[in-house]
């Protein structure tokens, strides 16, 4: 995929700016989890990830396959005093440069439909997963008020701008979910957004 990260980068700290915390807020009470060390997936600038990082004690690992985002995720953690807690990575979530089992949180907002081989995806957050460890991955802007808001300025921009997450293919997913042989995981449809979750369990039955 090719994106103007200078421009997605100014809407994303501009107009989707009240999103990120709110869905940080939301991530926490979902899952249960305010520390450990958490992965956001095709992170863009990072917003997510240092929203998560800024209202928690999490260590976030900011993956994205775009050298430009990479370099503008590392500016704007920079930016809000965040090196060290925060860590961009430039490469592929197909091929996640982390350790097996060394993630508590991996989230991924706004980027699920751009995956290609998402089996493969999976294959890894799974692989990188640590016993315990969940997963929130989709896309939404935390609440119709924030959406509506959002709607309303991005038609200023682009008069042909729809929020995205309407896209998102309920069965293609639960597809690449069984074919990586994940199980318990739940679509929840809510003001929130589109969001799949699940976790992998404390101790993994042995096979056979
Ligand atoms: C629409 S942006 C969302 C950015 C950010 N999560 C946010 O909500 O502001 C999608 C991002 O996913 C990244 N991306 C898409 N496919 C990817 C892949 N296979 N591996 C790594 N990054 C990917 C893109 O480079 C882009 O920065």
């Amino acid at each position: 995929m090719k994106i103007d990260a200078e421009k997605f980068n100014y809407i994303a700290r501009t107009v989707f700016a009240p999103v990120y915390p709110v869905l940080a807020h939301q991530i926490f009470e979902r899952t249960g989890l305010t520390e450990g060390v958490c992965l956001d997936m095709g992170s863009g600038g990072g917003c997510l990830g240092l929203a998560i990082a800024r209202n928690s004690g999490f260590k976030v690992y900011l993956l994205d396959e775009s050298a430009d985002m990479c370099e503008i995720a590392t500016g704007n953690i920079e930016h809000l005093l965040m090196k060290g807690r925060v860590v961009a990575l430039c490469g592929p979530m197909h091929a996640i440069p982390l350790e097996n089992s060394s993630i508590d949180l991996v989230v991924s907002r706004g980027s699920i439909y751009y995956w290609e081989n998402m089996a493969q995806v999976l294959r890894e957050i799974w692989r990188v997963l640590a016993p315990g460890g969940h997963v929130c991955i989709g896309g939404g802007f935390g609440s119709e008020e924030i959406m509506n808001e959002i709607i309303l300025k991005m038609k200023v921009i682009d008069p042909d701008w729809q929020p995205m997450y309407h896209g998102f293919d309920d069965a293609l997913f639960l597809d690449a979910i069984a074919a990586a042989k994940i199980s318990g995981a739940e679509i929840i449809k809510d003001e929130s957004g589109t969001w799949v979750t699940f976790q992998k369990p404390l101790q993994q039955l042995s096979e056979g």
